[in-house]
């Protein structure tokens, strides 16, 4: 465990915000997991615990480490009674500027001095959350993978005014979780793995579009040629489409750039309720 960090609280128990929680209690830490509503709460521990007690049925856990990670996980919808108590906070709520900005200032108010205020966004980068508080040198991203349960790498994204010791105490707590820390020395919306990601997926949609493969083909030649363990839109499936399509909004905001937009069948699906494997439908069907 991080010797500067013994009490997490995670903001937001969607798909991210639970398995980081359920990550960070394996490896120690209080942790607590918190949402504005109930059954997104009560949703997340059903989810961890059948996530968990799969891995006990399959021998990659014992079942003394879950319950005891279970023991240190708490389940809330008092935000700010959590943060009260935080060292770290990881807030992997919605992406949308707005809300974040209000839920850093709020955090900023409630948490002691201090503690580290992290974003899990790949997109929005901390120095846009940073000035809605009293303390930016304690700001930055980190940014885990989806599904974080699994995925290795985490990255410590600072932004011109994060501490060194902001981003030491980050990277040592990613590498306290089992996580492979990638440390970026200066913010760029996507950080590096999601950009790379993100050219891989615009050439998948831009040879579907343009009529080239079939989407299913597409996926297998990312399977089968490249060796990837999913191909791009078995990945944004799982990622959820209604994500992709926000974050390229987030990121036209930041660049203005029209290439930023989301490509026409994201938008068609987005609009359509077509959001990947939790709708039931995306580019696969579910149900
Ligand atoms: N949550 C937790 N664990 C999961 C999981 C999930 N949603 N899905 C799969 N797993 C684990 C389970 O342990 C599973 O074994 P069991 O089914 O026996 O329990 C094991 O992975 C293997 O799963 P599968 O047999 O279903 O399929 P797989 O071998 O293809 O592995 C995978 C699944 C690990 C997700 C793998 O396909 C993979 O690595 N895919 C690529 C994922 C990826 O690229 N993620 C990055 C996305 S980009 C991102 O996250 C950025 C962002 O900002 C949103």
């Amino acid at each position: 465990m991080s010797e500067n960090i013994q009490h997490v609280t995670v903001v937001g128990a969607g798909a991210m915000g639970s398995q980081i929680a359920m990550v960070c209690a394996l490896a120690g830490y209080e942790t607590d997991v918190v949402d504005i509503a109930q059954d997104a709460v009560d949703r997340a521990s059903e989810q961890l615990h059948a996530r968990m007690d799969r891995d006990v049925s399959k021998g990659r856990r014992t079942p003394e480490d879950v319950d005891a990670a279970f023991e240190r996980l708490t389940f809330s919808t008092d935000r700010d009674a959590c943060a009260a108590h935080a060292d770290l906070v990881i807030e992997a709520a919605v992406e949308d500027l707005t809300i974040k900005r209000q839920v850093f200032a709020e955090l900023d108010r409630v948490c002691p001095p201090h503690t580290i205020l992290a974003t899990n966004s790949s997109n929005i980068v901390s120095s846009r959350v940073a000035d809605a508080t009293n303390r930016p040198e304690k700001v930055c991203n980190v940014h885990f993978f989806n599904p974080a349960l699994v995925m290795e790498c985490v990255e410590v994204v600072p932004h011109a005014g994060t501490s060194r010791e902001t981003v030491a105490t980050a990277v040592a707590f990613a590498r306290s979780l089992g996580k492979q820390p990638v440390e970026l020395k200066k913010e760029v919306p996507g950080f590096v793995a999601n950009r790379l990601l993100g050219a891989l997926r615009a050439e998948a949609l831009k040879l579907y579009e343009d009529g080239v493969a079939d989407f299913e083909d597409i996926d297998t030649a990312a399977r089968t040629a490249l060796r990837h363990p999913m191909g791009p839109f078995e990945l944004m499936d799982m990622v959820g489409i209604d994500v992709v399509y926000l974050i390229r909004l987030a990121e036209y905001e930041q660049t203005g750039d029209p290439a930023s937009l989301p490509a026409e069948s994201i938008k068609e699906k987005y609009e359509a309720g077509e959001h990947g494997r939790k709708s039931g439908k995306g580019w696969y069907d579910y149900r």
